[in-house]
């Protein structure tokens, strides 16, 4: 086996926005993700991050790059091997409710990937399965047979949560998964999170923009700005020793716990012009916001790089040393 299991590499995809208007979504992402460890993937809302989640699970093509699951380039994959392959990565999604057929018991929703990969033999077989699920997400059994609207939110994300490990995933996308719900009940997903990926060796790519959830959970973090990794390092050398300027400023302003004030924080914190995604230059994407930006910023792009103990930065001030 691989040493990683997931191997993203020079990830693309860009979408058609009008007439001769491409906007890069996500522009050139690299990173690894080890068997068994979680990567936090963060940044403000549009920087990318579904569109990389989606992209490495296939919801959408690829325009550039690759993604390699135990070796093998999942945007290659025929049709069997693909169906084979949805089997091992699952995603996690924000909003449980919309994600969950109103229209079907969760006993169902729960059971759908075990009927698509014919993963039952019996009706028993099925039923009992879809007990032991819900169990494992500390559901019981008798909410096999109750709706959706039934449950509260965090419950609903426990639903999603058993619905994706019933195909016996290995990677696991958990897309904002905690972001919608009340502080209290974050902790008690994230830690029902944590359990299974020790009992199951899962491996998740965690995006979120709650820092303080990534810092938690994620063995090693990587920061998207406007469709790039701007930094990416081991969680604690990236939260104690944070080296670029966006990071720096995503982290002053992380303390509080609601999201919009947070942000709103971030973006005072680092005003100035946000570039677009559309069409961009091949400049520093947040030389706009920039404090320290120079000249050189807004002609060049400066590459992700190694400035030490495996901690990757894409500033030249960094870099450079200024
Ligand atoms: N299907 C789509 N068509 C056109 N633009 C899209 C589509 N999906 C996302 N985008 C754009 O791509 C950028 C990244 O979006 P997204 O991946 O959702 O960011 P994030 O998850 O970080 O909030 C945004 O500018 C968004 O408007
Ligand atoms: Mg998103």
């Amino acid at each position: 086996m691989a040493k990683h299991l997931l191997e993203v590499k020079g990830l693309k995809k860009y979408f058609k926005v009008g007439r001769n208007q491409i906007l890069h979504a996500v522009d050139d992402v690299s990173f690894n993700i080890e068997q068994g460890k979680t990567l936090g993937l963060v940044g403000e809302s549009g920087c990318g991050k579904t569109t990389v989640g989606r992209t490495i699970i296939r919801l959408y093509d690829a325009d550039g790059g690759q993604v390699l699951f135990n070796g093998r380039d999942v945007h290659q994959l025929n049709r069997k091997e693909y169906k084979e392959f949805t089997r091992s990565m699952q995603m996690i999604f924000q909003d449980p409710y919309a994600s969950l057929d109103p229209r079907k018991t969760v006993g169902a929703i729960v059971g759908e990937g075990l009927k698509i990969h014919k993963l039952c033999e019996t009706r028993q077989e099925y039923t009992e399965r879809i007990y032991e699920l819900l169990e494992t997400v500390g559901l019981s059994r008798e909410h096999a047979s109750r709706f959706p609207h039934e449950f509260s939110g965090g419950q609903r994300q426990r639903v999603g949560i058993a619905r994706a490990l019933a195909v016996n995933p290995k990677f696991i996308v958990c897309d904002e998964a905690i972001s919608a719900l009340d502080v209290s009940i974050q902790a008690q997903v994230i830690n029902l999170l944590v359990e299974l990926q020790e009992k199951l060796k899962l491996t998740y790519l965690f995006i979120a923009h709650d820092l303080n959830m990534v810092r938690h959970i994620s063995d090693d973090t990587a920061v998207m700005y406007l469709g790039k990794v701007v930094e990416k390092a081991e969680t604690s050398e990236l939260f104690e020793t944070p080296k670029h300027p966006y990071t720096i400023g995503l982290l002053a302003a992380a303390p509080e716990a609601d999201p919009d004030f947070e942000q709103s924080r971030a973006k005072t914190l680092m005003s100035g012009e946000v570039a677009s995604p559309i069409n961009p230059e091949p400049i520093c994407r947040f030389a706009g916001r920039c404090p320290y930006a120079r000249p050189k910023c807004k002609q060049n792009e400066p590459e992700l790089m190694d400035v030490g103990n495996n901690h990757y930065v894409a500033c030249y001030k960094v870099q450079e040393g200024w």
